[in-house]
């Protein structure tokens, strides 16, 4: 096997420089969405053999759903086909499939073989794999805060029991509930800002920028992101 120490629980991937790889080929933007399905199924490999519990992966932002009509239809598309094409796999490595995201502004199409991806893995224990689909950070924080504010007024005999929450009870309210906030965050493709992803959910995880592009980060990328995060030193503001 492999001599990683500290191996993080969790591993988060802002999945960027797509359009970047199909230009410097003079190929349609598409295409290197193409080929990053690719670094999505080395990673997720990887994962397993490493020993991550969870790798999470920011697929499409809320705010990706200005882009050009056309290129929108190619990424849901092609989330389609390789959700479709991809159980098998899910099943016979132990991969655990969710998707987290405002699921409402996805397609029945999609949201229906979504369902099914998840209902047939959800038993699965190798490896937690969570794709953030139409998701953005603030919109997280508010449909939490929302569901929040929905539960005080349905039950107002315990306002007060609920008011007195503290930051890990308002944890259960966002959409990855369950699931442990993010170790490492790596961005792929040069660019260094959140872009609306985890913002509650990042408070502590370490960064880590990476000048790949998204279709080029394959497995020996991934390992040398784990190697770096293994030399890092997580204080959480005390004094070591
Ligand atoms: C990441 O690659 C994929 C998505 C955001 C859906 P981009 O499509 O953002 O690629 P660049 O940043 O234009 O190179
Ligand atoms: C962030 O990438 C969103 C995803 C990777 C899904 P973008 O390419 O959309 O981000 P900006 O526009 O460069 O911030
Ligand atoms: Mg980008």
């Amino acid at each position: 096997m492999n001599a990683l120490k500290n191996v993080p629980v969790h591993v988060s991937i802002i999945m960027d420089g797509n359009g970047r790889w199909a230009r410097e080929r003079g190929l349609e933007r598409a295409a290197g969405h193409i080929e990053g399905v690719e670094s999505v199924r080395a990673c997720t490999e990887a994962a397993v053999e490493y020993g991550v519990k969870y790798l999470s992966l920011y697929a499409f932002s809320e705010e990706n759903w200005g882009r050009p009509q056309e290129e929108v239809n190619a990424l849901m598309a092609l989330m389609f086909k390789s959700m479709m094409a991809e159980l098998s796999n899910f099943m016979d490595n132990g991969i655990r499939f969710v998707v987290l995201g405002h699921r409402e502004r996805l397609g029945d199409e999609l949201n229906s073989v979504i369902n099914d991806c998840m209902e047939k893995t959800k038993e699965n224990k190798t490896l937690t794999l969570v794709i953030f689909l139409s998701y953005s950070g603030k919109w997280d924080i508010l449909q939490a805060a929302k569901k929040f504010a929905g539960e005080i007024l349905a039950h107002p005999d315990r306002s007060a029991e609920l008011l007195s929450m503290d930051t890990d009870g308002f944890d259960r309210y966002l959409v990855t509930d369950g699931i442990p906030d993010p170790d490492l965050i790596i961005r792929t493709s040069g660019e260094m800002r959140m872009s609306n992803y985890l913002l509650w959910q990042a408070a502590y995880s370490e960064l880590l920028f990476s000048d790949v592009l998204w279709p080029d980060f394959r497995k020996q990328e991934f390992l040398s992101a784990l190697q770096l995060y293994s030399k890092r030193d997580r204080r959480y503001g005390k004094v070591k």
